[in-house]
């Protein structure tokens, strides 16, 4: 049998159920290179993401609301030793104001994002901002980073619906070569437990083309959304960040290979999971104009266009090259429409886009949940 023929049963098993390949298929999944090795790969994936999720990219306006962290990840932007970014936190009436732009743009959900910080005052603070927005009956995310369970809980009570916390890497010694001593990869994993238990649509995800990162390690990554049940992914090509202690060591990829690795973990991940939510990354879209189309194309089903006033978006920059730096939201709306309309896809407008995998697990009788069966 010839290596394509091996490539296209193994492409067959992989869309046929969720889960029916394992690591070692992943990782040959993620060491693709050869062009039509990969357009088969993006095909059988965009194929199951109609199938599993339907046509359509679900949508979310995503504020950026305030860039303060207590965390110094030693690859981004805005850690809290970079003195080179000016801090800004948006107060209610700024983050309510953003969320009524996303209503009027037809957005039927919406992600508040910031750095870390863990505080009563700011968990008040977001309280306050969930009950304040509560009568637009968003669809609301909220990705504010490790928290106690029970900050998560009295958010959720507040109207939160999905969290997002990215595990950046499943690989505790990467995750310890990227981040300070002080950050632990245990409480992170214990984090996205609580969120579970606390019964909100969960989201991780992680980076990839950082350096030191095998496919091995990918393969794992995909592996562990699989065992952590979780209901979404967000995940995107790590880009270095001038100002960051990573981006003066090691080399990375070149940006191409970089972005095709974020195609093929998007592919791969959908191939393996079939009903999650996976978001297309804006990172995708600062290594390539047409990333983000491209990773639709390869299986993602949600995009996250930015909704902050232009003014604070310079001082939201994880990476170097962030898009949409002066663009508002209405422009960064039509600019997707016209980008979605070229490869025959569309903005779900007025609908919320919830996992399709996490209805699944809800319509489950709970005793299937604690035999500790249910995959
Ligand atoms: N390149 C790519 N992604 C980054 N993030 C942070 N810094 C970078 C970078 N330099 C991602 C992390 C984080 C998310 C908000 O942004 O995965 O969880
Ligand atoms: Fe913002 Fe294209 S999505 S300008």
């Amino acid at each position: 049998m010839s290596a394509g023929d091996r490539l296209h049963d193994l492409l067959h098993k992989a869309s046929g159920a969720p889960k029916s390949i394992g690591p070692d298929e992943l990782e040959r999944l993620l060491s693709l290179e050869r062009r039509e090795d990969l357009d088969l790969l993006y095909e059988a994936a965009y194929a199951v993401k109609l199938k599993c999720c339907g046509k359509g990219v679900a949508v979310r306006g995503l504020v950026e609301a305030g860039n303060l962290c207590a965390k110094d990840c030693l690859y981004c932007g805005i850690r809290k030793s970079n003195s080179a970014v000016e801090r800004y936190s948006l107060d209610e009436d700024a983050i309510a104001a953003a969320a009524e732009e996303a209503k009027r743009l037809g957005y039927a959900s919406l992600v508040i994002q910031s750095g870390e910080i863990e505080s009563e005052a700011h968990t008040v603070f977001i309280e306050n901002v969930l009950r304040r927005i509560a009568p637009l009956d968003l669809g609301v995310t909220l990705s504010l980073g490790e928290q106690s369970e029970e900050v998560y809980a009295r958010w959720r009570a507040a109207g939160a619906a999905r969290y997002l916390l990215r595990i950046e890497t499943s690989n505790p010694l990467l995750y310890a070569a990227v981040h300070p001593a002080e950050c632990s990869w245990e409480r992170r994993v214990e984090c996205l437990r609580a969120l579970r238990r606390t019964g909100y649509q969960v989201g991780t995800g992680v980076m990839c083309a950082l350096p030191g990162q095998m496919a091995r390690d990918l393969a794992r990554d995909i592996v562990f959304y699989g065992e952590m049940d979780v209901d979404m992914i967000g995940m995107g090509p790590y880009i270095p960040h001038p100002d960051t202690p990573l981006a003066a060591g090691a080399p990375v990829m070149p940006a191409e290979s970089r972005l095709e690795l974020g195609l093929k973990m998007i592919a791969a991940t959908r191939l393996y999971l079939h009903d999650v939510n996976i978001a297309a990354a804006t990172a995708l879209q600062a290594l390539a104009h047409d990333g983000r189309e491209r990773g639709v194309k390869a299986g993602a089903n949600v995009l996250m266009p930015n909704v902050t006033e232009t003014r604070w978006r310079r001082a939201y920059r994880l990476y170097a090259g962030k898009p949409c730096l002066d663009e508002n939201a209405s422009l960064c709306r039509n600019c997707l429409d016209r980008r979605l309309a070229s490869i025959g896809e569309s903005l779900l407008y007025g609908t919320r886009g919830d996992s399709r995998h996490y209805a699944a697990r809800e319509a489950r009788p709970a005793a299937d949940y604690s035999s500790g069966q249910v995959q």
